[in-house]
């Protein structure tokens, strides 16, 4: 793991942090010296999640929902009344869509997964920066996903609030750039974590067929975004704003109509 110790001592607030690439982003920023909060919809997972990054560290377990503004105003306080300010938000909470045929899906579905994802980023981003912009300073890190980039048929919710995701991630990056808030999403591919699991469990999710569609040959780790996110948390990406990055193993780079990957599925 790359060592930024300009990390050291300053605030994270980690949305859907109890699980996944939320959970690992907590760890490696702990590790980084930050005081992490990790904020969930599910009050023990957080808990647990919190507990897991030891004692003493200014480590804070919130609970509420990124579609709730009320939520997200007293999660936002929550941490400002504890440390005084913000410098690291990442925006990891997110559930799946129904992967349903267009017409069978329900709207009040379609409408939940926009709240949760592009409606949620949007609000806990509003809640932070007026602190950020107070310090002159701050990094916030949005989940995107390929999906938000490549047509996935039967995922019209989830692809829409993703895309809208990354053009948010412009419009904040750029209305922020001059006042040292910086706005970056990250679009992982398939990442093992149990968010995939789950779906690979339900039969929604093919993991051979995406290993051979990924030219690496393999899915992520949920190691690999935590890593990633580090980086634009930090000061090395100083310069960085309004960018979605893909860590996704060359998926969305591959355009042939053939296999990305044609070795051993072990
Ligand atoms: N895992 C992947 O392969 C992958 C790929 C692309 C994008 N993503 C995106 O990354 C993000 C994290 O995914 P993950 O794989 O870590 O999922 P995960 O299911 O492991 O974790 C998501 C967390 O979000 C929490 N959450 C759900 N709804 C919430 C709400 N309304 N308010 C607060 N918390 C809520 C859940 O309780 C859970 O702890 C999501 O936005 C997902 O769309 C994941």
């Amino acid at each position: 793991m790359a060592a930024y110790p300009e990390l050291q001592g300053r605030v994270a607030l980690i949305t859907g942090g109890a699980s996944g690439l939320g959970l690992a982003a907590a760890q490696t920023l702990a590790r980084q010296g930050m005081r992490v909060a990790v904020a969930d919809l599910d009050a023990g997972a957080a808990e647990r999640a919190a507990a897991l990054l030891g004692e003493g560290g200014g480590y804070l377990a919130l609970q509420g929902d990124v579609a709730s503004e009320a939520d997200v105003q007293r999660m936002a306080d929550a941490v400002l009344a504890r440390h005084g300010r913000i410098d690291v938000l990442i925006n990891s909470a997110g559930i799946a869509d129904s992967f349903k045929p267009t017409v069978e899906q329900q709207v009040a579905d379609f409408r939940r997964l926009v709240d949760v994802h592009l409606t949620g980023t949007y609000m806990v981003t509003k809640a932070v920066a007026p602190a950020m912009l107070r310090q002159c300073s701050g990094s916030v890190i949005n989940l995107s996903s390929v999906a938000g980039v490549l047509g996935l048929a039967r995922r019209n919710a989830y692809s829409a609030a993703k895309a809208g995701i990354g053009m948010m991630t412009r419009t904040m990056g750029c209305e922020w750039a001059a006042q040292g808030v910086r706005v970056n999403a990250i679009a992982p591919g398939y990442m093992l974590t149990p968010f995939a699991q789950r779906l690979i469990d339900e039969g929604k999710l093919d993991a051979g067929r995406i290993r051979r569609r990924t030219p690496a040959g393999r899915l992520g780790t949920a190691q690999h975004i935590a890593d990633a996110m580090a980086f634009l948390a930090s000061d090395a990406s100083a310069f960085i704003t309004g960018v979605t990055l893909p860590v996704d193993g060359g998926y969305m780079a591959w355009g042939a109509a053939s296999d990305a990957y044609e070795g051993p599925l072990d």
